[in-house]
Formats: C-alpha cells, structure tokens, sequence
C-alpha cells in the first residue's frame, strides 16, 4: 500500500442490527467491498456499534451482532490491515475509539435543535408518535463524528442515508467557519446504486423485520428450507420471486434456458435455485464458519483497526481541542 497521505479516504459503517441477508449483500455490501477492493482509496470500514445501541439493548446480542458482521466483512472479501496488497482496509468497532463520541459533544455544542428536528429519521419518528431517544436525535451528530474524524472525502451509502452525509458536510462547513480554521474536509456521498430491491421469500421487500429474508450465510438446509417457501403465484409466465432472486447470481442469458426447460414447474426452477444458491453461498459459507470458530481472529483484526483508527483520531482531536482552545 502507498503512503496512507496519497489516497482519498473513503468511509464507511454499518449498524450490527441482524443477520447478514441476501438483500444487505447485493443491496449493499457487495458494492462496497468492490470500492474497497479496488485500491483507489485508503478504507475505513466501521461496525457502527454505538449508533446500534439505539436499537440493541441487550449485552449478548450486541456482542454477537457485532461480532457477526465483522465476520461477514472479511467473508466477503474486506482484507483487515494485516493483509497485504492495495484493497486492504482499517475494520473496526467505533466504540473502540473514544474520538468519535467526545468529538459528537463538541459538535453538540455547534448544533441546534431545529437543525435535528429537520431530519428525515426524526421526523419520520415524530409522525408516527414514537418516543424518541436523546441518542436517536442526535444520531446524525455521531455519524459527522464518524465522518469527519478521518478526512474522509467519499462515503459510499444507501439512498437513505443521503442526508446524513449533508449534516456531516454542514457540520464541517459550520465548525471551520465558527473557529476560522479549516480543521475538517468536506466529505461527498457516493450513493450505492439501487440493485432492484431484492424480494423476500414472501415477495415483500427481503428485511430482518419482515422475517422473510434468506440470511447470506445460510446452510444448504436452511437455503432449502426459504426457497421452498417463496409464495409463487400461478399468473404469469414464471414465478417472479423465484426468478428476481435467481437473477441476482446468473444473468437472464443463463437462466433463460432453465426457465424456459421448467416451464410451468415451479418446484423444478426451486431446485434450480437451490443449486446455485448454495454453489454461490457455500465459498462465502466456509470462511464466515472458519472465522466464527476463531473469534480471535475476528477480534484481533478489530483490534488492529482499533489501533489504525485511534492513531488518526488522535491527531485530528489534537488540532480540534487547539481550533477550540481547550488545548
Ligand atoms: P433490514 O431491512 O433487513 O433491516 P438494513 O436496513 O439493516 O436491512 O439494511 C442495510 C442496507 O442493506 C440498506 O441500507 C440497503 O442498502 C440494503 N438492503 C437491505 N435490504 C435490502 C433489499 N431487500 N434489497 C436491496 N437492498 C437492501
Ligand atoms: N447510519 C448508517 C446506516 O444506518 C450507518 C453509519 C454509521 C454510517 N456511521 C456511518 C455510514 C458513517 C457511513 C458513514 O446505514
């Protein structure tokens, strides 16, 4: 890897919420690990735990979760530092480095209320009558913490979170002008194009919360167990949940053939699907098992991104406790 100063950093994080499906995979992780892979940036991928804790309140669980989706980011093809090459990239748990939550206080502090209350997230909350946690609130304060403590300069996203990358971008914008120094980099959103919303097994849109997805690590049984389930409606020409699916892993030119074979036989085209599910999970499959029955290696790649993440942390805290003259 070149001198970690030439490469444009590119951040990203993801909440340890649920199990890893289909759905996150080709939705979002996939498109992910590709801009990690390709070299072009220096890459910090976060496990963003705190943000999660809003969600998770449960000390098991959240140690699973995050746990698991660490496990899966290197089973999908993120290469931790220790790796060599240029796609490797700084994993690691964001409630391992403590600049992240000071610098949200300080940021606190710049930020108003009616600022917040214009957020999607929020506002959304409000709608529907929920009582909202100071932590949910302020939920978009810690991601422009996240953000810009690294410099970051892209940060690849879903559609949906669009608008935090404007309030890490505002917050930059309003701490250099406030304290006239430029301490923080604009960042810029890299939003993930949408690969068509990946269908559960029920046809809705695959989600934890539906209880209908197909998880990404799914065991051959398990794998059976969900595509035999898929609802399929007689209508039309061939079974539509089915074949959105079987698309993800093989193009229309391949699977015309089988389609047109099983025409009809919807059992047939299940087993189909089977078969190049599992030909498509299985590699992924072994080395999350390899991983999960080793938590130290997960925990020691995290560890090391820990280390990675506090070095660059430290320094940018440093310049921002001088601009505000706590230093
Ligand atoms: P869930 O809906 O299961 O709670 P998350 O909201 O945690 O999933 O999803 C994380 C990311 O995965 C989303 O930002 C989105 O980009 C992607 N994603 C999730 N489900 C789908 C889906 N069914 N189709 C396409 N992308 C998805
Ligand atoms: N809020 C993001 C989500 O729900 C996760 C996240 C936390 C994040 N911190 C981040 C994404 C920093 C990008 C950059 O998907």
């Amino acid at each position: 890897m070149s001198s970690p100063s030439t490469k444009p950093v590119m951040l990203s994080g993801i909440k340890p919420t649920g199990e890893i499906h289909l759905g996150n995979y080709f939705g979002a992780m996939r498109q992910l690990v590709e801009l990690a892979k390709s070299g072009k940036y220096q890459s910090f991928i976060m496990v963003a735990d705190y943000h999660a804790l809003n969600f998770i309140q449960n000390a098991k669980e959240m140690r699973e979760l995050s746990l698991d989706l660490a496990a899966a980011y290197m089973a999908v093809g993120l290469t931790p530092q220790s790796g060599s090459g240029e796609d490797r990239v700084v994993l690691f748990k964001q409630s391992d480095v403590p600049a992240h939550t000071e610098l949200t206080w300080i940021f606190d502090t710049l930020t108003t209320m009616p600022y917040l209350m214009r957020a999607h997230a929020f506002k959304d909350a409000e709608a529907k009558n929920h009582e909202i946690s100071v932590g949910t609130f302020n939920y978009p304060m810690l991601m422009s913490a996240d953000i810009l403590l690294y410099d970051t300069q892209l940060v690849p996203v879903g559609q949906d979170q669009k608008q935090h990358i404007e309030y890490a971008r505002d917050t930059a914008e309003k701490f250099n002008r406030v304290f006239g120094q430029e301490v923080f980099t604009l960042p810029k959103e890299h939003i993930m194009e949408e690969v068509a919303i990946v269908p559960g097994i029920d046809g809705q849109k695959m989600s934890k919360s539906y209880g209908n997805t197909i998880p990404l690590f799914a065991s051959r049984e398990v794998i059976t167990e969900r595509v035999m389930s898929i609802v399929t409606d007689s209508s039309g020409e061939r079974p539509e949940n089915v074949y959105a699916i079987h698309k993800l892993i093989k193009s229309e030119a391949e699977l015309a053939p089988i389609y047109e074979e099983h025409r009809g036989k919807y059992k047939a085209l299940k087993e189909a699907l089977v078969e190049d599910l599992d030909a498509f999970i299985a590699p992924l499959r072994t080395t999350y098992i390899e991983l999960k029955d080793s938590p130290e290696k997960i925990t020691a790649a995290l560890e090391r991104g820990a280390e990675q993440a506090r070095e660059v942390t430290s320094k940018k805290m440093a310049e921002v406790k001088k601009a505000i003259g706590v230093a």
